[in-house]
């Protein structure tokens, strides 16, 4: 059984750089490695979608690294936790919707600020403690993200987004290899070890 009351090093490395959760290290390594947020000098400010975004950790990263080379739009059912950012969440460049991203009016408020550059998404269910029941519920969130990158990603746009792994992720995977160049499966080091999440990339849609 996993203790998730004692805090980790990812945990205590959070509190320390100013994060409300660890999760951010799981963005921070995809992004070393894969290069998400490269733009190119002179280009127009990044247009990023952060999807599931409360407490706020992965909207603190984009904002803090591309400062104001970047239009974010973070939308989570919870609000943004104002613990760290420093006013940043109430930038000109910053817009929280609060609602449900499987619902068609999210989906409607989310695209009239569109397209974007670049479609995250850490969105994850309340767990159960089922794994069948949470992993269907995980599906269902990832292919709402697929939506979003389907119809609000630019051409050569990128995605990342998290599902549980066992049910039918094979099929989510595919659907991301048809719609991008490069469609792969990353578990950064900052998951728990007996977590059973992962993070499917697609690089420069077709
Ligand atoms: C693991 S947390 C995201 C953490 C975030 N990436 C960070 O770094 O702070 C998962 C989030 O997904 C959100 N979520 C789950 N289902 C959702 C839905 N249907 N619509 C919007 N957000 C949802 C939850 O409210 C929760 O805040």
């Amino acid at each position: 059984m996993a203790n998730y009351e004692k805090p980790d090093h990812w945990s205590l490395k959070a509190q320390k750089e100013g994060y409300p959760a660890r999760s951010v290290y799981k963005l921070k390594e995809m992004d070393e490695k894969f290069g998400l947020f490269r733009s190119r000098a002179g280009s127009p400010a990044l247009k990023v979608l952060d999807l599931g975004a409360a407490p706020g950790s992965w909207s603190l990263y984009v904002l803090r690294k591309l400062e104001r080379r970047c239009l974010l739009t973070a939308v989570d059912l919870s609000p943004l936790s104002r613990q760290y950012d420093k006013g940043l969440f109430e930038g000109e460049n910053c817009c929280f919707i609060r609602g449900d991203i499987t619902a068609l009016e999210t989906l409607d408020a989310v695209r009239a600020r569109g397209p974007f550059n670049l479609v995250i998404s850490d969105a994850a269910p309340a767990t159960m403690g089922n794994r069948s029941v949470d992993t269907l519920r995980s599906l269902d969130l990832a292919e709402a993200v697929l939506g979003y990158a389907e119809t609000a990603l630019v051409s050569g746009g990128s995605l990342a987004v998290k599902v549980f792994q066992g049910g039918n992720t094979a099929a989510i995977l595919k659907r991301i290899r048809e719609l991008f160049k490069t469609g792969k499966s990353f578990k950064p080091e900052a998951c728990r070890s007996e977590s059973f999440e992962t993070y499917y990339l697609g690089l420069g849609k077709k």
